[in-house]
């Protein structure tokens, strides 16, 4: 059996924080001692205008950060959008792409997301592609299918398995305290491995990490990141509080 890729637990800020939450980074950073470090890798995805000051803050801490979003073409006349290289150039490693909240809020496609993660991948950043399923979707049954499928759509055919992280976070489950069974999101991820097998090859799919995101806690968190073909988390809210985002992080 391949090794599992080391688990890296991401926050996703979303659109929270100003400079005065660099103290919150610093906190988080704290608390990510050597013993952490050895276990899993620590990432913070901040607003985009906090970015070059938290990864200047960060430098030396074994804490990375990344970006929310980037757009898909190199430079141009999209105001108010920011280009992968941007993302880079504020020393993000990471770009989250496909986020629910984009793909519902701004209507992107996985065609769109796809462009996105080839972006992301030019600038030398590892995207966090985002996946998963409606509530309306889950209860027709159609969670996997919908999954595979964003998948599919949403990965780059250049990608390798250390190259990409995959993020399903079942949309119902973002920001509402719900979480599916750990039985569910095994099978889901079960699922995503196997496909990823398919698209790239059985070796890069094992290199693959695939997080778990939707409502982890530290309560929760445990119980979700010992789970089979579960290497991480992309937590959202609980990211916000150092202490809770400690406590996850600790819980592998
Ligand atoms: P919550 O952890 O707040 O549910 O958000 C999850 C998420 O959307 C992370 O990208």
């Amino acid at each position: 059996m391949a090794i599992a890729p080391k688990p890296l637990v991401a926050g996703n800020w979303k659109m929270n924080g100003l400079r005065g939450s660099l103290e919150t980074a610093m906190a988080i950073a704290r608390g990510v001692d050597a013993g952490v470090r050895a276990r899993s890798d620590v990432l913070i995805c901040p607003p985009a205008t906090v970015l070059h000051a938290m990864t200047s803050a960060l430098i030396g801490t074994g804490v990375a950060t990344g970006g929310q979003d980037c757009h898909a073409s190199p430079s141009g006349a999209f105001t108010g959008d920011i280009s992968a290289a941007m993302v880079a150039d504020a020393g993000a490693a990471f770009v989250i792409v496909g986020h629910s909240e984009r793909r519902t809020l701004h209507g992107e496609t996985s065609a769109d997301v796809k462009a996105k993660a080839e972006a992301a991948l030019g600038a030398f950043l590892v995207p966090i592609i985002c996946i998963g399923e409606t509530l309306a979707e889950r209860e027709a049954g159609r969670t996997i299918a919908v999954v595979k499928k964003q998948l599919r759509g949403s990965l780059p055919e250049t990608a390798t398995g250390a190259g990409v992280v995959i993020a399903y976070e079942p949309v119902w489950a973002i920001g509402t305290g719900k979480t599916p069974t750990a039985a569910d999101v095994a099978e889901v991820h079960a699922e995503i491995r196997a496909e990823l097998g398919r698209l790239l090859g059985k070796a890069e799919a094992a290199k693959v990490r695939v997080l778990y995101g939707g409502s982890v806690k530290p309560s929760n968190a445990a119980e979700l990141m010992a789970l089979p073909n579960v290497n991480g988390a992309l937590v959202g809210g609980a990211s916000l509080k150092a202490e809770d985002f400690l406590g996850i992080v600790r819980a592998i």
